[in-house]
């Protein structure tokens, strides 16, 4: 059964009111003319439909991230996500929102075995959620998936340089290409991978001038993480952005501090509910005089 079509009398979502006019895929592709982007593709994660709703407007594509493993489930890495977390979470972000392009990542294991294996996970992911894009990690070895997945009518946005789901074959999460072979390695995948037919490419965790010449190699727009202004777009994880959590990573500004606001309010309530000040008049239904 599909989980996104929703009954308007009794969701909180916010219906379309522009049916039709989503972003899609082939419109952030074109973005890119000539090896030029002028005006940057903005891109953040969700995973709720809350969330969904109050970036919406914001940008241009929503990304259902399997870094939900971490950030929302408290998982210690990407590994474990399955398939039903990025279903739910992904029809949850189609639900609140009616503009932006959302994709949703494909969980770790789902795809690499084979490029039939990955299209039977790709169009589960579609039909369940009513994302319009699927994402995937790997350069060079997942171009025939990739190519596989955007021949039958499955939109992809390929992922390299730093890539979380081999972070077990890479041997932690620092930045990527510091040495001349590795470097060549990735500008190599980000080429494969456009070539293969990826409408936009995210760059993760790599030396500037590695993300600056995949910018300007590839037909694609480079998305960025981690990698540089000259990027065709930048994405963040929503929650590092809005300072949810103490420690963030180094490329990542915070643009708010949730967590301090978080911690206030809950101090606040606290402090209240132990004096019996909360709930007030306001907040109490008496009977009408
Ligand atoms: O899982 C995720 O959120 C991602 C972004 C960091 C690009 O892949």
């Amino acid at each position: 059964m599909s989980t996104f079509t929703i009954d308007t009398s009794t969701s909180r979502a916010t219906p379309s009111p522009v049916p039709g006019k989503r972003t899609t895929a082939p419109s952030i592709r074109a973005r890119k003319v000539d090896g030029t982007t002028a005006e940057p593709i903005v891109m953040l994660t969700a995973y709720t439909m809350r969330m969904a709703q109050l970036l919406d407007p914001h940008c241009d594509m929503l990304l259902v991230g399997d870094s939900l493993g971490q950030v929302i489930y408290g998982l210690p890495s990407t590994i474990p996500v399955s398939m039903e977390m990025m279903c739910a979470h992904g029809a949850a972000v189609v639900r609140g929102s009616w503009h932006a392009l959302v994709a949703v990542d494909m969980p770790f294991g789902s795809y690499e075995a084979s490029p039939a294996r990955a299209f039977e996970s790709a169009s589960r992911i579609m039909k369940e959620t009513g994302c319009a894009a699927v994402k995937l990690e790997g350069g060079e070895a997942m171009a025939p998936t990739i190519e596989f997945l955007a021949q039958r009518g499955i939109p992809v946005i390929g992922h390299v340089g730093l890539t979380p789901q081999a972070v077990n074959v890479l041997g932690g999460y620092g930045a990527r290409g510091r040495e001349k072979k590795e470097a060549a390695k990735i500008i190599r995948d980000a080429v494969a991978v456009d070539q293969a037919g990826a409408f936009c490419i995210v760059v993760e965790g790599v030396m500037e001038d590695i993300a600056t010449k995949v910018a300007k190699t590839t037909g694609a727009p480079i998305i960025g993480i981690g990698a540089s202004a000259e990027c065709d777009g930048q994405v963040l994880v929503t929650e590092d952005m809005l300072g949810l959590f103490e420690r963030t990573p180094r490329f990542v500004k915070r643009y708010a501090d949730l967590a301090g606001e978080i911690g206030a309010a809950a101090a606040n309530y606290a402090k209240e509910v132990r004096a019996r000040t909360f709930p007030g008049s306001d907040q109490t239904y008496r009977p009408k005089a």
